[in-house]
Parts: C-alpha cells; structure tokens; sequence
C-alpha cells in the first residue's frame, strides 16, 4: 500500500476524512494478513516492483500534481509501473477532488484524463462513484475509482 501523509492544507478534517473509513476497513481486513506496508517517497523516483506485488494501492488527492510537475510520459509511466506492481487480483483505488474548487489542478476534466490513464495501461474499472461533501461551506465532489488487475494477461500493450 503506498500512501501520502495527511494534506498540510486540508489536515485531517479536510478531504482525507472520507478516506478514513477506507483505510480503516481496509486495517481491518489486513488483520487476519497482519501485513499493511507504507513507505514514504517520492513516487516518481520509486520502483514499485522491487517491493511488490502490492495487494492495494491507494492514491489520494496526488495524481494532480504529478500531473502538474511531470511529463505526461512520466506519469503514463507510472500508471504502468503500478499495474505491473499490482498482485492479480489487487486493487488500485483513486479519489480526486473534482467539482466544488477553483483549482486549476482540479479540473473535472483534467480529473477524468488522469483516471483514463489507468484502464488504458490495463487496470479494469470495477467501481467508481462521485462522493459528495461540504468543505469551508462549499459543496464538493470527490470522483472515487476502483481499479483491479483481474489477470496475470493485464499488462500495457
Ligand atoms: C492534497 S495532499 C493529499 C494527501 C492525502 N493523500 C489525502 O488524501 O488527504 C497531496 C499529497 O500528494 C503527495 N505528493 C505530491 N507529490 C508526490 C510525489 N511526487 N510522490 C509522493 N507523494 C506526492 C503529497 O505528499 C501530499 O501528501
């Protein structure tokens, strides 16, 4: 599992409160495996594969600025790498802040290009929904994606 720290912006009432739950279920799923790893890095200087396979992935509020400060290619790439890091049947679990905010890395349709990158390289969609929320009195949206790597035959062609 990779994770980010807690936004220095948004702290831990922000838009990581919705993810809480997330990652406390999947604790507790994890208790009969006994084996959650995280590991703090730059992502683009960090091979996934010398560690994996990885059973989840979560990326939350990040990809739009790696989107910001590297290459497409960079970044293609990493979608790739990731995928071919996943364990078959593991699962990759975006959520990007989308609608509600005058971000110009935030963009619904910047947001959308970016999840697109991850069924192009080979994940399947299984899940995605639009979580709804209020942040400093504003309605926000959140668009929640659920990847797997149903097969050992799911690769970048
Ligand atoms: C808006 S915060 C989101 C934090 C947390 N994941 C959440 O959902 O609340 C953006 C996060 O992206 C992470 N981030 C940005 N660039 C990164 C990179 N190149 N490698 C790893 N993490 C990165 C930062 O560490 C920061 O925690």
């Amino acid at each position: 599992m990779f994770y980010s720290p807690p936004c220095r912006h948004c702290g831990p009432h922000g838009c990581a409160r919705y993810l809480a739950d997330c990652h406390a279920q999947v604790r507790q799923a994890a208790v009969g495996f006994g084996a959650i790893d995280f590991r703090v890095a730059n992502i683009m200087d960090y091979d996934p594969n010398t560690e994996g396979p990885w059973d989840l992935v979560v990326m939350s509020e990040t990809i739009c600025y790696l989107g910001w400060l590297y290459s497409l290619f960079d970044v293609v790439w990493l979608a790739c790498q990731l995928l071919s890091a996943t364990s078959f049947g593991g699962r990759l679990l975006m959520a990007n802040t989308c609608a509600g905010v005058e971000d110009y890395l935030l963009r619904p349709w910047i947001i959308r290009t970016y999840r697109d990158l991850f069924p192009n390289v080979g994940y399947h969609r299984e899940v995605e929904e639009i979580f709804h929320s209020t942040k400093n009195g504003v309605d926000i949206e959140v668009l929640i994606s659920l990847f797997a790597k149903v097969s050992s035959t799911d690769s970048a062609k």
